[in-house]
């Protein structure tokens, strides 16, 4: 889809989207619009449960007096009360509801309205990259698709006041949706063609935009003493590899500081291992690369904006795979830190990978903070179900500003508590730690939190447990079903609003 911006101004051609207040109060294009059709607008609201609430539509086909093929109404409620999301919503919705008519091109007029939150050319820019965010397709496997069901529109322009303004964000935003779309595209990309050696083949993309990538095979992570991670790997014909992704955007006398480093969690498939996973639902575990889904796509995304900020982003890619030569549960592995797991159950495998991906995070880049994104455990699901990410943390200040900055983009994080008494859970008897809680199901995305501390040696430090929110079942405004891309967003805002230029 193309996106343009310009002044308020009636089109000639293609559907023109033309705002209304609470209890149906036309904003100023549609009194003119409503004026040019002879009251065709009053009519059509009178006649329908259009009532001007966001969320709100009604679609006039082909009115007289007017060039264009159709008028459609949205309702914005009380202007004042407007957030960004609520823009970004009604973008994704006009693009559903006009590749459901058939429309091409589209106009959408923004009027300037007193008492306004945040200025129309803003609002302008969210509309649009909503629009952006809810057209998303995988569409790459489909060989043969029906002409009914493929999008229509093509095209859309944003008309407000002070549009060069408009295209400016938008650019901005542009670049962190393509972030958030190469996070979707790699979620929903089956383990057959995505596995660590072609994730980080990916990843190597990403040197266009300025990011340094560096991959490390599994002869240079044995040299480094990985033994967690490398034991995850071994029952699988792919070769594991770490993934380290450096964007240095930080000039002048921050260039030297420290980086803020992501660290994701890269099971390109989990079939459990020898602790094998039953066979119902088992193709969704290709999604359990999410976390470094969501790190990729977040370099990308900053890279693209061109963020004047140091970021390190951190991926440990492995697959999981039940084989002669694979991990057996009771296996004890030793980590890069140096301390000792027992192995007790092989589908308790993303934490073995993030113990070695966070010490070796820490250890070379001696990060400002760490976030790990992973999709962690199905206990999280049941705490949380979609709406929320797990947030288990060391640091109330990283843990306030996430919480700040998932209201704002409509990512939600929700922080669960850590303490000594769940980490007792994971003494083994015989080596330092196990990977699994002696809790049975009890509090399962706490005591791995747990288990993952052990490897972040007092570096402020979050940990988001993604299983309920990477993947998506039901279709939203501006996330189609599928890979959601959930995270991106969320921290691009976080270093926006706390990091960068500070
Ligand atoms: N990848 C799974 C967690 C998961 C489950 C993600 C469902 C998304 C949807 C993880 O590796 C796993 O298997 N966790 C186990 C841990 C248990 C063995 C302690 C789980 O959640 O059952
Ligand atoms: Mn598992
Ligand atoms: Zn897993």
């Amino acid at each position: 889809m193309k996106f343009a911006f310009s002044e308020i101004s009636l089109p000639k051609r293609g559907s023109l989207a033309v705002a209304v207040y609470a209890d149906n109060v036309l904003s100023p294009t549609a009194k003119d619009v409503d004026k040019k059709t002879k009251g065709a607008l009053s009519r059509a609201m009178t006649t329908s449960r259009f009532k001007g609430k966001p969320g709100d539509f009604l679609e006039i086909i082909a009115p007289s007096g007017l060039e264009v093929s159709r008028v459609i109404l949205f309702g914005l409620g009380e202007p004042e009360k407007l957030t960004p999301l609520d823009m970004e919503s009604l973008g994704g919705s006009l693009v559903k509801r006009l590749n459901a008519s058939g429309a091409r091109s589209v106009t959408v007029i923004l009027d300037e309205l007193s008492g306004e939150e945040f200025k129309a050319n803003e609002a302008a820019a969210s509309v649009a990259a909503g629009a952006m965010l809810g057209s998303y397709r995988f569409r790459k496997y489909k060989t043969n698709v029906e002409e009914a069901s493929e999008p229509t529109l093509t095209r859309m322009t944003v008309s407000c006041k002070g549009s060069a303004t408009a295209r400016k964000a938008f650019a901005d935003l542009e670049a962190l949706v393509e972030g958030v779309f190469l996070t979707r595209d790699l979620v929903s990309e089956p383990a057959n063609t995505l596995y660590p050696e072609s994730f980080a083949a990916r990843c190597m993309e990403l040197t266009e935009l300025g990011v340094d990538v560096e991959v490390l095979d599994e002869a240079k992570m044995q040299r480094l003493g990985m033994g967690a991670l490398l034991g995850v790997g071994q029952g699988s014909k792919r070769d594991s590899r770490l993934v380290i992704m450096q964007w240095n955007g930080a000039t002048g006398r921050k260039a030297g500081r420290k980086p803020l480093a992501f660290v994701g969690k890269g099971v390109c498939f989990d079939t459990g291992g020898i602790s094998l996973k039953p066979a119902g639902g088992m193709e969704e575990m290709k999604w359990d690369m999410g976390g470094a889904g969501t790190v990729t796509g977040l370099m990308k995304a900053l890279a693209g904006r061109k963020a004047k900020i140091n970021v390190v982003g951190v991926i440990g890619l492995v697959e999981n795979m039940p084989d002669g030569n694979a991990q057996r549960p009771g296996d004890i592995v030793t980590s890069m830190s140096g301390q000792t797991i027992e192995v007790l159950n092989t589908d308790a495998e993303g934490r073995l990978v993030l113990a070695d991906a966070l010490w070796y995070t820490q250890d070379r880049f001696k990060p400002e903070f760490m976030i790990d994104l992973a999709t962690l455990t199905g206990a999280i699901i049941v705490t949380l179900g979609h709406e929320n990410a797990g947030l288990f943390s060391n640091n109330d200040e990283l843990s306030d500003r996430l919480f700040e900055a998932g209201k704002l983009v409509g990512e939600g994080v929700w922080r669960l508590p850590m303490s000594k008494d769940y980490a007792k859970q994971i003494k083994s008897p015989i080596a330092d730690l196990q990977n699994i809680g002696t809790g049975g199901r009890g509090a399962g995305s706490i005591v791995a939190a747990e288990f993952l501390q052990k490897f972040v040696n007092d570096v402020p430090w979050a940990h988001l447990d993604i299983a309920g929110m990477a993947w998506s079942k039901a279709d939203k405004p501006t996330t189609p079903k599928g890979g959601t891309g959930y995270g991106v967003r969320l921290l691009d805002r976080l270093i926006r609003d706390h990091y960068e230029g500070k």
